[in-house]
Protein backbone atom coordinates (compact mmCIF):
# COMPACT_ATOMS: atom_id res chain seq x y z
CA UNK A 1 0.00 0.00 0.00
CA UNK A 2 2.98 2.40 0.74
CA UNK A 3 6.70 2.32 1.54
CA UNK A 4 5.69 1.67 5.67
CA UNK A 5 2.54 -0.05 5.73
CA UNK A 6 1.17 -3.02 3.49
CA UNK A 7 -1.90 -4.77 3.46
CA UNK A 8 -3.28 -8.12 2.49
CA UNK A 9 -6.79 -9.12 1.90
CA UNK A 10 -7.85 -12.95 2.09
CA UNK A 11 -11.31 -13.26 1.87
CA UNK A 12 -12.69 -12.28 5.74
CA UNK A 13 -9.32 -11.49 7.14
CA UNK A 14 -6.97 -8.71 6.49
CA UNK A 15 -3.22 -8.63 7.53
CA UNK A 16 -1.62 -5.12 7.99
CA UNK A 17 2.29 -4.86 8.36
CA UNK A 18 4.56 -2.35 9.61
CA UNK A 19 7.31 -2.52 6.92
CA UNK A 20 9.78 0.53 7.80
CA UNK A 21 12.36 -2.84 8.58
CA UNK A 22 15.40 -1.06 8.50
CA UNK A 23 14.20 1.27 11.93
CA UNK A 24 12.19 -1.78 13.50
CA UNK A 25 9.20 -0.57 11.74
CA UNK A 26 8.88 2.64 14.06
CA UNK A 27 6.25 4.66 13.71
CA UNK A 28 6.45 9.25 12.45
CA UNK A 29 3.17 11.06 11.87
CA UNK A 30 2.43 10.10 8.63
CA UNK A 31 2.71 6.18 9.38
CA UNK A 32 0.76 7.68 12.86
CA UNK A 33 -2.26 9.09 9.96
CA UNK A 34 -1.83 5.60 7.68
CA UNK A 35 -2.26 3.82 10.76
CA UNK A 36 -5.47 5.66 11.52
CA UNK A 37 -7.12 5.60 8.53
CA UNK A 38 -6.40 2.34 8.36
CA UNK A 39 -8.18 1.18 10.99
CA UNK A 40 -11.28 3.77 10.37
CA UNK A 41 -11.84 2.07 6.69
CA UNK A 42 -11.52 -1.28 7.98
CA UNK A 43 -14.22 -0.75 10.90
CA UNK A 44 -16.12 0.86 8.19
CA UNK A 45 -15.60 -1.54 5.10
CA UNK A 46 -18.52 -4.92 4.98
CA UNK A 47 -17.22 -8.53 5.70
CA UNK A 48 -13.98 -7.82 7.35
CA UNK A 49 -14.15 -10.80 10.28
CA UNK A 50 -10.74 -10.29 11.74
CA UNK A 51 -7.62 -8.19 11.42
CA UNK A 52 -3.87 -9.10 12.20
CA UNK A 53 -1.09 -6.94 12.59
CA UNK A 54 2.48 -7.65 12.52
CA UNK A 55 5.59 -5.84 11.63
CA UNK A 56 8.31 -6.88 8.70
CA UNK A 57 11.95 -7.53 10.03
CA UNK A 58 13.42 -7.88 13.21
CA UNK A 59 11.02 -6.36 15.17
CA UNK A 60 7.50 -6.02 15.96
CA UNK A 61 7.40 -1.99 16.44
CA UNK A 62 10.23 0.11 18.29
CA UNK A 63 7.67 2.80 19.04
CA UNK A 64 7.73 6.34 18.05
CA UNK A 65 10.55 7.68 15.71
CA UNK A 66 12.71 9.12 17.76
CA UNK A 67 14.45 11.29 14.71
CA UNK A 68 10.60 13.07 14.70
CA UNK A 69 10.19 13.07 18.33
CA UNK A 70 13.48 14.80 18.32
CA UNK A 71 12.29 17.05 15.41
CA UNK A 72 8.99 17.81 17.04
CA UNK A 73 10.89 19.24 20.03
CA UNK A 74 11.63 22.11 17.81
CA UNK A 75 8.15 23.27 17.42
CA UNK A 76 5.81 25.02 19.85
CA UNK A 77 3.85 23.40 22.33
CA UNK A 78 0.65 24.06 20.60
CA UNK A 79 2.16 21.98 17.22
CA UNK A 80 3.83 19.09 20.03
CA UNK A 81 -0.20 19.13 21.17
CA UNK A 82 -1.61 18.44 17.95
CA UNK A 83 0.59 16.03 16.83
CA UNK A 84 0.29 14.36 20.33
CA UNK A 85 -3.50 14.15 19.72
CA UNK A 86 -3.47 12.93 16.25
CA UNK A 87 -1.28 9.61 17.56
CA UNK A 88 -4.17 9.41 20.37
CA UNK A 89 -6.81 8.95 17.81
CA UNK A 90 -4.34 6.31 16.09
CA UNK A 91 -4.42 4.18 19.31
CA UNK A 92 -8.08 4.75 19.81
CA UNK A 93 -8.87 3.64 16.68
CA UNK A 94 -7.19 0.55 16.73
CA UNK A 95 -8.32 0.12 19.78
CA UNK A 96 -12.38 0.77 18.63
CA UNK A 97 -11.99 -1.12 15.31
CA UNK A 98 -15.00 -3.22 14.90
CA UNK A 99 -13.54 -6.45 13.65
CA UNK A 100 -11.02 -8.87 16.65
CA UNK A 101 -7.37 -7.73 16.13
CA UNK A 102 -5.10 -10.51 16.44
CA UNK A 103 -1.42 -9.40 17.25
CA UNK A 104 1.95 -10.99 16.32
CA UNK A 105 4.32 -10.03 18.14
CA UNK A 106 7.73 -11.03 17.40
CA UNK A 107 11.32 -9.04 18.07
CA UNK A 108 11.08 -6.10 20.21
CA UNK A 109 8.08 -4.20 20.74
CA UNK A 110 8.99 -0.75 22.42
CA UNK A 111 7.58 2.14 23.77
CA UNK A 112 4.47 3.39 21.52
CA UNK A 113 5.15 -0.30 20.06
CA UNK A 114 4.27 -2.13 23.07
CA UNK A 115 1.16 0.46 23.11
CA UNK A 116 0.31 -1.61 19.69
CA UNK A 117 0.47 -4.70 21.22
CA UNK A 118 -1.95 -3.35 23.75
CA UNK A 119 -5.26 -1.99 21.65
CA UNK A 120 -4.76 -6.04 19.93
CA UNK A 121 -8.06 -8.39 21.50
CA UNK A 122 -5.61 -11.15 21.39
CA UNK A 123 -1.81 -10.56 21.33
CA UNK A 124 0.48 -13.77 20.37
CA UNK A 125 4.24 -13.27 21.14
CA UNK A 126 7.17 -15.64 20.46
CA UNK A 127 9.13 -16.56 23.33
CA UNK A 128 12.17 -14.59 21.80
CA UNK A 129 10.00 -11.40 21.76
CA UNK A 130 11.28 -8.56 24.52
CA UNK A 131 9.21 -5.68 25.52
CA UNK A 132 9.43 -2.39 27.67
CA UNK A 133 8.34 1.25 28.25
CA UNK A 134 11.41 2.54 27.46
CA UNK A 135 10.50 6.00 27.56
CA UNK A 136 11.76 7.22 30.96
CA UNK A 137 15.00 5.97 29.82
CA UNK A 138 14.98 8.49 27.26
CA UNK A 139 13.53 11.24 29.96
CA UNK A 140 9.88 10.71 28.63
CA UNK A 141 7.03 8.60 29.14
CA UNK A 142 4.31 6.36 28.09
CA UNK A 143 1.59 9.33 28.57
CA UNK A 144 -0.64 8.56 25.33
CA UNK A 145 -0.46 4.97 25.45
CA UNK A 146 -1.06 4.91 29.14
CA UNK A 147 -4.97 4.01 29.08
CA UNK A 148 -4.41 1.51 26.80
CA UNK A 149 -2.06 -0.28 28.80
CA UNK A 150 -3.81 0.31 32.07
CA UNK A 151 -6.83 -1.40 30.57
CA UNK A 152 -4.32 -4.84 29.90
CA UNK A 153 -2.16 -4.64 32.20
CA UNK A 154 -3.58 -2.66 35.68
CA UNK A 155 -1.82 0.23 38.13
CA UNK A 156 0.72 -2.37 39.61
CA UNK A 157 2.39 -3.34 36.87
CA UNK A 158 2.46 -0.39 34.70
CA UNK A 159 3.96 1.64 37.93
CA UNK A 160 7.00 -0.70 37.85
CA UNK A 161 7.54 -1.07 34.71
CA UNK A 162 6.90 2.47 33.23
CA UNK A 163 9.20 4.25 36.28
CA UNK A 164 11.75 1.40 35.55
CA UNK A 165 11.89 1.60 31.57
CA UNK A 166 13.35 -2.36 32.15
CA UNK A 167 12.54 -4.42 29.23
CA UNK A 168 11.52 -7.81 30.02
CA UNK A 169 10.45 -10.92 28.06
CA UNK A 170 7.39 -12.51 26.65
CA UNK A 171 6.63 -14.62 30.01
CA UNK A 172 7.05 -11.50 32.25
CA UNK A 173 4.31 -10.25 29.15
CA UNK A 174 1.85 -13.38 29.77
CA UNK A 175 2.19 -12.82 33.31
CA UNK A 176 0.91 -9.00 33.36
CA UNK A 177 -2.17 -9.44 31.02
CA UNK A 178 -0.52 -7.61 28.07
CA UNK A 179 0.01 -10.60 25.32
CA UNK A 180 -2.61 -13.74 25.61
CA UNK A 181 -0.89 -16.73 24.43
CA UNK A 182 3.61 -16.93 24.13
CA UNK A 183 5.14 -19.55 21.88
CA UNK A 184 8.49 -20.74 19.92
CA UNK A 185 8.99 -18.21 17.15
CA UNK A 186 8.69 -21.32 14.85
CA UNK A 187 4.82 -21.70 15.54
CA UNK A 188 4.04 -18.30 15.74
CA UNK A 189 2.29 -17.81 12.26
CA UNK A 190 0.57 -21.47 12.87
CA UNK A 191 -0.75 -20.36 16.37
CA UNK A 192 -2.08 -16.68 14.47
CA UNK A 193 -3.83 -18.67 12.44
CA UNK A 194 -4.98 -21.06 14.43
CA UNK A 195 -6.45 -17.62 16.44
CA UNK A 196 -8.25 -16.68 13.29
CA UNK A 197 -9.85 -19.56 12.17
CA UNK A 198 -10.89 -19.75 16.20
CA UNK A 199 -12.08 -16.34 15.79
CA UNK A 200 -14.13 -16.98 12.73
CA UNK A 201 -16.14 -19.54 14.15
CA UNK A 202 -17.85 -17.11 16.31
CA UNK A 203 -20.71 -14.68 15.16
CA UNK A 204 -19.36 -12.09 13.71
CA UNK A 205 -21.99 -9.51 14.98
CA UNK A 206 -21.90 -11.04 18.79
CA UNK A 207 -18.03 -10.54 18.58
CA UNK A 208 -18.41 -6.53 17.46
CA UNK A 209 -21.08 -6.54 20.30
CA UNK A 210 -18.49 -7.81 22.76
CA UNK A 211 -15.66 -5.58 21.70
CA UNK A 212 -17.77 -2.66 22.78
CA UNK A 213 -19.70 -3.99 25.68
CA UNK A 214 -16.24 -4.94 27.58
CA UNK A 215 -14.91 -1.76 28.00
CA UNK A 216 -18.75 -0.27 28.14
CA UNK A 217 -19.68 -2.65 31.53
CA UNK A 218 -16.76 -1.74 33.38
CA UNK A 219 -17.56 1.72 33.92
CA UNK A 220 -21.26 0.98 34.98
CA UNK A 221 -23.20 1.00 38.18
CA UNK A 222 -24.60 -2.33 39.07
CA UNK A 223 -28.01 -1.11 38.09
CA UNK A 224 -26.71 0.40 34.57
CA UNK A 225 -25.18 -2.79 33.88
CA UNK A 226 -27.66 -4.88 34.94
CA UNK A 227 -30.15 -3.09 32.12
CA UNK A 228 -27.29 -2.95 30.01
CA UNK A 229 -25.91 -6.16 29.57
CA UNK A 230 -30.03 -7.51 30.32
CA UNK A 231 -30.50 -5.32 26.78
CA UNK A 232 -27.47 -6.67 24.67
CA UNK A 233 -28.60 -10.69 25.27
CA UNK A 234 -32.31 -9.65 24.99
CA UNK A 235 -30.96 -8.04 21.25
CA UNK A 236 -28.67 -11.09 20.08
CA UNK A 237 -30.83 -13.72 21.24
CA UNK A 238 -33.60 -12.52 18.84
CA UNK A 239 -31.17 -11.32 16.10
CA UNK A 240 -30.97 -13.43 12.80
CA UNK A 241 -27.48 -14.24 14.04
CA UNK A 242 -28.61 -15.67 17.29
CA UNK A 243 -31.29 -17.53 16.08
CA UNK A 244 -29.47 -18.96 13.07
CA UNK A 245 -26.55 -20.16 16.09
CA UNK A 246 -29.22 -22.01 17.99
CA UNK A 247 -31.66 -23.05 14.96
CA UNK A 248 -27.71 -24.87 13.69
CA UNK A 249 -27.19 -25.94 17.10
CA UNK A 250 -29.93 -28.07 17.24
CA UNK A 251 -29.76 -28.71 13.58
CA UNK A 252 -26.53 -30.15 14.21
CA UNK A 253 -25.19 -27.90 11.51
CA UNK A 254 -22.23 -24.95 11.19
CA UNK A 255 -24.38 -21.81 11.47
CA UNK A 256 -24.60 -19.88 8.17
CA UNK A 257 -22.26 -17.12 9.51
CA UNK A 258 -18.94 -19.46 10.09
CA UNK A 259 -16.23 -19.00 8.03
CA UNK A 260 -14.06 -21.24 9.50
CA UNK A 261 -11.83 -24.15 7.59
N1 LIG B 1 13.22 5.49 16.11
C1 LIG B 1 14.09 5.74 15.10
N2 LIG B 1 15.06 4.88 14.76
C2 LIG B 1 15.15 3.75 15.46
C3 LIG B 1 14.29 3.43 16.51
C4 LIG B 1 13.29 4.37 16.83
N3 LIG B 1 12.41 4.16 17.82
N4 LIG B 1 14.64 2.22 17.02
C5 LIG B 1 15.69 1.79 16.28
N5 LIG B 1 16.01 2.71 15.35
C6 LIG B 1 17.08 2.67 14.35
C7 LIG B 1 18.45 2.82 14.97
O1 LIG B 1 18.76 4.20 15.20
C8 LIG B 1 19.34 2.20 13.91
O2 LIG B 1 19.56 3.13 12.88
P1 LIG B 1 20.96 3.15 12.08
O3 LIG B 1 21.02 1.81 11.38
O4 LIG B 1 20.81 4.31 11.15
O5 LIG B 1 22.02 3.32 13.13
C9 LIG B 1 18.46 1.08 13.36
O6 LIG B 1 17.13 1.37 13.76
C10 LIG B 1 18.85 -0.27 13.90
O7 LIG B 1 18.82 -0.17 15.32
P2 LIG B 1 19.91 -0.89 16.27
O8 LIG B 1 19.77 -0.31 17.63
O9 LIG B 1 21.24 -0.84 15.63
O10 LIG B 1 19.36 -2.41 16.20
P3 LIG B 1 19.35 -3.50 17.33
O11 LIG B 1 18.83 -4.74 16.70
O12 LIG B 1 20.64 -3.55 18.04
O13 LIG B 1 18.25 -3.00 18.41
C11 LIG B 1 16.13 -2.08 19.13
C12 LIG B 1 16.92 -2.81 18.02
C13 LIG B 1 14.73 -1.81 18.60
C14 LIG B 1 16.05 -3.02 20.36
C15 LIG B 1 16.88 -0.78 19.52
O14 LIG B 1 17.14 -0.04 18.33
C16 LIG B 1 16.15 0.12 20.48
O15 LIG B 1 16.17 -0.11 21.66
N6 LIG B 1 15.50 1.19 19.96
C17 LIG B 1 14.89 2.20 20.76
C18 LIG B 1 13.44 1.89 20.97
C19 LIG B 1 12.77 2.83 21.92
O16 LIG B 1 13.28 3.21 22.94
N7 LIG B 1 11.54 3.21 21.56
C20 LIG B 1 10.72 4.07 22.34
C21 LIG B 1 10.45 5.31 21.59
S1 LIG B 1 9.44 6.40 22.54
Amino acid sequence: MTDSLRLERTGPVVRVTLTRPEIHNAFDDSLVALLADVAVTLTAEKGIRVVVLAGEGKSFCAGADLNWMKRMADYGHEENVVDSVAMAKMFEAWNRLAAPVVGRIHGAALGGGTGLVAVCDIAIAAEEATFGFTEVRLGILPAVISPFVLGKIGPGAARHLFLTGERFDAARALEIGLVQRVVPGAEIDATVDATVQSLLAGGPEAQRRIKQLIPEVLGLSPAKARSTTSETIAAARASDEGQEGMHAFFDRRRPAWREDD
